[in-house]
């Protein structure tokens, strides 16, 4: 599939979102930032909003799921219109059963795992995902600083992916901007979120492009 590039909608005007991913035409996915105040600190929106935004583009929705008890709600995220649907292994009770669901109700399936988390355990279960999300800063909050401790994981989880042949997509989300996203690039990272770095610019798009350009040197 080569590089792909997810702007994050979080940092974007909540007031204005539809016109706000109209910004980025050359985006692969819009990141849809979902969380609840209880997996993470901090409250965003639900299926209602994804469907809303997925009426209003054509860039296909990428929902990441920061939530308590994906097991119950992630599959409406999928009949909501998202084409990708993320959860958090740490909130999952039955992991592949989930993303079983989730792929049955029409979205690519994709387990998330926060800067602690390992990723060996789960060697197993990366044929049951079509991505795997690394985060590289702790979920909850746009603009925070990238987190090198993560670069390592990054590493293992391509040689984990190479090692069982599978198309699985690798993604980073935090901190990703110009400065850091060749480093995620190198460890083997192919799908890339950027949240501030994007809406923070006057032209968001040109930074998508840039992004883009610098991760496939
Ligand atoms: C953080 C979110 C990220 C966030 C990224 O919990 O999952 O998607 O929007 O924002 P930046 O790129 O600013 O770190
Ligand atoms: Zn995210």
């Amino acid at each position: 599939m080569g590089i792909q590039i997810t702007p994050s909608i979080l940092n974007a005007d909540f007031a204005a979102l539809g016109a706000e991913v109209g910004r980025i035409p050359g985006a692969d996915w819009v990141h849809v930032d979902v969380m609840d105040n209880h997996f993470v600190p901090n409250l965003t929106f639900g299926p209602t909003m994804v469907e809303a935004l997925a009426r209003g583009t054509t860039t296909p929705l990428d929902a990441h799921l920061m939530i308590a008890d994906p097991d119950r709600h992630a599959p409406a995220y999928a009949e909501a219109g998202a084409g990708s649907v993320t959860f958090h292994v740490e909130a999952a009770a039955a992991p592949v059963r989930l993303a079983r669901e989730i792929r049955a109700a029409g979205a690519r399936a994709s387990m998330a795992l926060r800067p602690a988390t390992p990723v060996e355990p789960y060697e197993d279960l990366l044929p049951e995902l079509d991505m795997l999300l690394v985060m590289t800063v702790e979920p909850g909050f746009g603009g925070q600083a990238f987190l090198d401790l993560c670069l390592p994981k990054i590493r293992r989880a391509r040689a984990l992916l190479d090692k069982h042949g599978v198309e699985t997509w690798l993604q980073v989300d935090g901190g990703v901007s110009l400065e850091t996203v060749e480093r995620c690039a190198e460890a083997g990272a192919d799908v890339f979120v950027a949240g501030s770095a994007v809406f923070g610019a006057d032209d968001p798009d040109a930074v998508v492009a840039q992004l883009r350009a610098a991760a496939e040197a």
